[in-house]
This record gives structure tokens, sequence and C-alpha cells, in this order.
């Protein structure tokens, strides 16, 4: 057994391992990058071992046109690349190659329960009102999100906030199947959700949540959008009149505002509070420009870097190829000891 898929270190814990992914639905947007991508390169960054995905099978849980599912994944994979993802350092690939995914999340439909995936509300969003025409799949989306994490036996994931209920049902699913079999065998992971941007909001709503999906191209900046775009979107994001307050509490009431300082905060590495020490008694005409101009001194050069990466598509896809190799050697054992533990027959040996 390769010895990457031995979660465990000799006391018996599971060993740190990080593992998360984004759907390639669509263009990444700046939640993605701060609610997720600038984490997984910080992670990456402090030595743990990571494991990062780009999520086509999740995808397709709502329809995708195949000519624009195949421009994102490698849009996306640039956009990992080009924000500071080492696939030296990082395993970085795209799920459908790896079939344990699948495999898993079966097995993980079979432990979950129909009661607890009703209670998800990103299917319930999602699904809307005409429930009876959503894809089986949808509905099932977070037994395979389960399995993609349980696959590699990750102790500990990074998201934004809005993903918190799936990880839940995640570990509800971990721990009923280690009860049920009588075994330590999953780990009960642990969301990891920090930093001052757990929930970037639309630029036209701060209701809202900013998404790949929102028809209004101005309430989102993509990770390829260039400087121009980028620093116009902000100029135009909706504000209120009164100028920025002392205190974070002074901001219930105002969600563009306080999304604003949010992302200046997760873009300065810094706190929302510190945001306010610094702009207090400021109104929106000196906050934007400056906010303006760290967007695109950190978002712009991202952009560019992509344009270089996705220049070279073959390229891309070999790095894919290479990250899914590798994942493949962690996850293949853990699927078989899984299946030894349901009481599968090995038939094909050697
Ligand atoms: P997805 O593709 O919707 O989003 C990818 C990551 O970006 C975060 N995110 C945000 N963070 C802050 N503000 C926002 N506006 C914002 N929008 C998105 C998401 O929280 C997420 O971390 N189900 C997942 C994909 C997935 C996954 C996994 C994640 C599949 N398997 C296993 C972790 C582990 C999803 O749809 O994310």
């Amino acid at each position: 057994m390769d010895d990457r898929a031995q979660a465990k270190d000799t006391a018996g814990r599971f060993r740190t391992r990080v593992f998360s992914g984004i759907q390639p639905s669509g263009g990444l947007t700046l939640g993605n990058y701060l609610g997720a991508l600038r984490r997984f390169v910080q992670k990456q960054d402090e030595g743990i071992e990571t494991v990062y995905c780009l999520v086509d099978l999740h995808a397709i849980t709502v329809w995708q046109d195949p000519a624009r599912l195949r421009a994102n994944t490698r849009e996306a994979a640039a956009a990992f690349l080009a924000a500071g993802i080492d696939p030296g350092r990082s395993i970085l690939f795209n799920q459908s190659q790896v079939s344990a995914h699948a495999e898993l999340g079966w097995v993980f439909n079979c432990v979950a329960r129909m009661g607890w995936l009703g209670r998800m509300t990103q299917f319930k969003e999602k699904a809307g009102k005409d429930r009876e025409a959503a894809s089986v799949g949808l509905f099932a989306y977070p037994s395979l999100m389960a399995a993609d994490i349980l696959a590699y036996h990750a102790t500990h994931v990074p998201v934004g906030e809005d993903q918190k209920q799936h990880l839940e049902l995640t570990r509800d699913i971990a721990i009923k199947f280690n009860h049920d079999f009588g075994v330590d065998f999953f780990p009960v992971v642990e969301p990891v959700i920090e930093g001052a941007a757990t929930r970037v909001m639309s630029l036209r709503d701060g209701t809202r949540k900013m998404s790949k999906s929102d028809p209004s191209d101005m309430s989102r900046i993509n990770l390829a959008d260039d400087a121009e775009a980028i620093a116009q979107k902000i100029r135009k994001a909706r504000t209120d009149p009164e100028p920025l307050p002392d205190s974070l509490a002074a901001l219930d009431g105002r969600p563009e505002a306080r999304n604003l300082v949010n992302i200046y905060a997760a873009l300065a590495d810094t706190t929302p509070e510190a945001v306010l020490a610094e702009f207090a008694g400021q109104g929106f005409g000196s906050f934007k420009p400056r906010l303006a101009d760290l967007a695109v001194s950190v978002l712009a050069p991202i952009g560019v870097r992509m344009t270089e990466y996705l220049r070279d598509p073959a390229e891309i896809d070999r790095l894919l190829g290479a990250g899914a190799d590798r994942a493949e050697a962690i996850a293949r054992p853990i699927l078989a000891q899984t299946f030894d533990i349901l009481g599968m027959v090995r038939s094909r040996r050697g």
C-alpha cells in the first residue's frame, strides 16, 4: 500500500490532511477566492498535506454544456495555479478521473438518510419551487461531497460559510458508518471556516451571496476580470450614504458597507476592526478607490497568470492527470478497506 494512504499516525490518530473542492460550473469569483482558494494556498504554504479537487461530478447535478464544462474545468485549474497552488506540493485534479469518489458516494447514499438530505438548505435553494424536476444527483450531492473528503481520510476542510451544513452532514455520515460497522475508520472532519470573508456578498445586493450563477456580472468580481473591470465593479458597487463607523456593531443593518469592509480586510490579510480603525469617519468616495487599488493589486496579477496558463491547455490536462494519479493512490486503498468493512467479496485479487 502507498504509505500516503496510511492516514493514521503511530498513536492511531488520523494524520492532518486537508481536502477541499470547487465546482467548475462557471468562472471562479472573488467569493471563491477569499472564502476558499486563498486559504487553500495558505494551508499548502503551512506545509500541511493538501488535496484539492475540481468537482466536475458535482457540477453536472445541474445542466452543464459539455464544451463549457471542459473550458471551465481548465479555467478553474488555471485559477488554482495562478493563485499559488503548486502541483508539486498540493495534489490538484478533477474529480471524474478518480472513480473512488463516485463509488464511495454510492456507499454513502446508503448511509445518509432521506431526512438528512431533505434538510439541506442548498438543495432547497437550488431546487427552488419545482423539486420534482430537480435531478436525483442534486438531492444526493452531499453524500458525494462526504465521499470526496472521506476517500482521503481528510481531517480538515477549508470552505466558505455556505458549506458548513454539508460538512456537518459529512461528520454525521462518518459517525454513522463507524457506529453501524463498529469501526473507527472514517475521521470526523473539522470544518475550517475562517478569515474575514467567509461569506462574500453580491456587489449589487448585500443580502445575497456573491455567486458564479448570478445573472448580473456586475454583482461579482471574476478571477479572470482585468484591472479595469475590477476597479469599475468596485466603483459601481452599491453602498449607502453614511461614512464608515468606528465599530463593527455599527455596521449592523448596513450589509453592503459590511461586505466591502470584509473584502478589504480579507484582501489585506487583516481584520475588519483594523480596517474600520483606519477608515472610520470616511465616506465611500474615499474608501472605494482604496479598495479598488487593493483589489487590483491582488487580483489582476492572478488574472494575467491565468491567461498565461490557459495558453497551454495540454499542460493543464497533464498536471491534472498527474494529480489524479497521486489522488488515486490514496483513495483506492481506502475504498478497498471500506468494501472489506461492508462485506464485499474481494473476488479479483492481484
Ligand atoms: P462551490 O463550488 O459553490 O464553492 C467553492 C468554495 O468557495 C466558497 N464560496 C464562497 N466563500 C465566500 N463567499 C462566497 N460568496 C462564496 N461562494 C463560494 C464555498 O464555500 C466553497 O468553499 N459543495 C462545494 C464543492 C465541494 C466540496 C467538496 C468542498 C464538493 N466536494 C469537498 C469541500 C470538500 C461547492 O459547491 O462549492
